[in-house]
């Protein structure tokens, strides 16, 4: 850590390792994440050269270097100059391409800490032949706190956003788990930017919460205020196979009226609860399909430029339970493109869906759904069945009877409860099957 900066230097050269390293980044609340990057060899640059495209779109500043050769000849056009462009094509508002690294260490370090020159770092990074570095401001420790300042309050009412004191997130979410703190509702996606500097200026942390039905949250007091959509009437307007849906929309409710309109794809989504917008940021899908194979455009408060963005699907990775959104980016609304269907034959499929559903999970109960991913080739519920874990509790948090991958709030669980058992299941699958499963549902500890 030099000053304020934490200094991160990393060997990772593939796209999918930056994306991973900066989501990590992210998700460690860093204020700002510069990033300096030397690709390494011109031939994985040229194979790799759209993934490249959209893997550092969590980064603030990128400054990208010469490739490194590896004793390899250039290939004509490869080179980060054209990476550059083609990474500000792609929707990246801060790329800079270096000749020399030495410039591109003072750039980075001059907009990491201005007036502050820091020559000896660069000169020891500089003396590297090859570099992959990751330049973090350092993460400001933020009091625990509530809305109470009345030139905040008078400012929220200025910008239209409600403020409810003290809501108790176990009321916001499926698993019915979760603490208290303030509750900020939106009716315009246009005041994001200014709350979110509002709340910067004032060191009041935030979360984003879609419809809770994905999400396990900490008990007690919470140390960051809560930030949530307001519903606009209308939420979903056609257009053609087009449909402009508002991130706050029902997902069940959008599947439903577009089917009406003899739009249809997503009949496989019909029983799963909780918002377009939270289905849109971990790509949520069931029965063969997922939502991201329909999204034409989104846009999205981009927590790295720190204002409203619109993206082109193919700006964007959906896989498997995972998109390349950062966890602080806030989804406000989406264009898909349906097939077009007859509305019986739509029907029918919901129909199927409903019923393999409601045969095999727990709808009635207090849930998140699943709560790991599915390993590659393998199924997280059938290893824990297999294990003979349905019923198994720690107090009120109980794998369900049903299905094993899905852990219910059978009364007044704590988050501490589950996520004791969330640990414990992991570790018995670990030790018996030697798999390290991942959350699928996503925690918000104090
Ligand atoms: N199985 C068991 N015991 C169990 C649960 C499942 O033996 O307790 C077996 C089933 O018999 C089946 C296999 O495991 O042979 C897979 O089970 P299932 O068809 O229920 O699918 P899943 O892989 O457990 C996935 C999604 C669900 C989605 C269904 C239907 C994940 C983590 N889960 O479940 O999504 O609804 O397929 O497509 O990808 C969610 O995302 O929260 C979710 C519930």
């Amino acid at each position: 850590m030099v000053n304020e900066i934490t200094v991160v230097d990393d060997y990772g050269h593939h796209p999918v390792e930056i994306r991973a390293t900066l989501e990590a980044a992210r998700g460690c609340k860093f204020n700002r994440l510069l990033v300096l990057f030397q690709p390494h060899r011109y031939s994985r640059t040229q194979h790799l050269w759209d993934e490249f495209c959209r893997a550092f779109n969590q980064a603030d500043i990128l400054v990208l270097l010469d490739i490194y050769a590896a004793s390899e000849a250039p290939i004509p056009g490869v080179t980060s100059e054209a990476l550059a462009t083609a990474i500000r094509k792609a929707g990246h508002k801060n790329v800079h391409y270096f000749r020399s690294m030495q410039e591109g260490i003072e750039y980075l370090l001059k907009q990491a800490c201005p007036g502050t020159p820091s020559l000896r770092l660069a000169r020891a990074t500089s003396a590297a032949p090859a570099v992959n570095s990751w330049f973090c401001w350092e993460r400001r420790i933020r009091r625990r706190m509530r809305i109470s300042d009345p030139i905040i309050v008078a400012t929220l009412a200025e910008m239209n956003v409600e403020l409810q004191h003290g809501a108790a997130l176990a009321d916001l979410t499926s698993l019915g788990i979760g603490g208290t703190t303030d509750l900020l509702r939106i009716r315009k996606h246009e005041s994001l930017p200014g709350l979110l500097k509002l709340l910067d200026a004032n060191d009041v942390q935030h979360k984003f919460l879609g419809g809770g039905s994905n999400l396990l949250v900490g008990d007690g007091e919470l140390p960051w205020v809560v930030l949530q959509l307001v519903r606009p009437e209308p939420d979903v307007v056609l257009d053609g196979s087009f449909a402009r849906v508002d991130a706050a929309a029902d997902l069940g409710r959008m599947i439903t009226f577009c089917a009406k309109h003899d739009l249809g794809g997503m009949e496989g989504l019909i029983g799963v609860p909780g918002t377009v917008g939270g289905a849109l940021r971990m790509n949520a899908g069931a029965y063969g399909m997922q939502i991201g194979s329909y999204v034409r455009e989104v846009k999205l408060y981009r927590a790295a430029s720190r204002t409203l963005e619109t993206l082109r699907g193919d700006q964007i990775s959906f896989e498997y339970r995972h998109t390349s959104f950062a966890p602080d980016d806030m989804m406000l609304s989406v264009i898909l493109e349906l097939p077009s269907k007859p509305f019986k034959l739509i029907l029918e499929g919901i129909r199927i869906c409903n019923e393999k559903r409601r045969s095999s999970q727990p709808l009635g109960q207090k849930s998140a759904g699943c709560i790991f991913k599915n390993p590659p080739g393998a199924s997280a519920g059938r290893m824990i069945d297999e294990l003979g874990l349905k019923g198994l509790s720690v107090g009120d948090a109980r794998v369900s009877d049903r299905h094993a991958n899905f852990f219910v709030n059978a009364g007044h669980a704590s988050a501490t409860d589950m996520l004791r058992l969330i640990a414990d299941v992991r570790e018995r699958v670990q030790k018996n099957y030697g798999v390290e499963l991942e959350n699928e549902v996503v925690v918000w500890n104090a």
